[in-house]
C-alpha cells in the first residue's frame, strides 16, 4: 500500500533527473520488479554520472554538484531531497549507484506491507 500520488512524484523526479542529466543520445531504463516482501524499482540512465564526492550529498536539500549546476538551469537541488523523504514516510529506501561519465541507476525499495505498523 501506498499514496500513488506521492510514489509518481517521486518517480517524476528521478525521471527528471536522468533526462536532464543525459544527452540527447543516451537511454534510460525503468524496470520494476517484486519478490516476495518488495517492490523494486530501477531507473538507470547512461548520462554524465556523478563525481564520486559528491553522491554522498545528492539527497541533502538545496545540494547541486558542482558540473550541473553550471550546464543546466533551473533545478533548485530539492527533487531528491523530496523523493528520499516520501520513500521514508513509506518505510523504504532509495539508493544511488553513479559512474561518472557512464551514467546512474537509482533504486526505490518499497516494503509491500509497512502501513502503519
Ligand atoms: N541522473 C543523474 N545523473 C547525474 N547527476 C544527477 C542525477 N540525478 C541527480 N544528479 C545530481 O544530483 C543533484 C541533486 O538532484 P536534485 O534532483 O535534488 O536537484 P536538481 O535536479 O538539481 O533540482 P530540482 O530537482 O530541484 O529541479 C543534481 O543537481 C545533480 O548534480
Ligand atoms: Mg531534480
Amino acid at each position: 500500500m501506498a499514496d500513488p500520488e506521492r510514489i509518481q512524484q517521486v518517480i517524476l523526479n528521478i525521471l527528471d533527473n536522468a533526462i536532464k542529466y543525459t544527452l540527447e543520445k543516451g537511454h534510460i531504463t525503468m524496470e520494476v520488479i517484486q519478490n516476495k516482501n518488495e517492490i523494486l524499482t530501477t531507473i538507470s540512465d547512461t548520462g554524465e554520472g556523478i563525481p564520486e564526492e559528491d553522491i554522498p550529498f545528492i539527497f541533502d536539500r538545496l545540494y547541486r554538484s558542482e558540473k550541473s549546476r553550471s550546464r543546466v538551469s533551473g533545478g533548485s537541488g530539492l527533487g531528491l531531497t523530496i523523493a528520499k523523504e516520501i520513500v521514508e514516510l513509506h518505510g523504504g529506501e532509495i539508493g544511488v549507484e553513479s559512474t561518472l561519465g557512464k551514467g546512474t541507476v537509482f533504486v526505490i525499495s518499497l516494503k509491500k506491507e509497512n502501513v502503519n505498523e
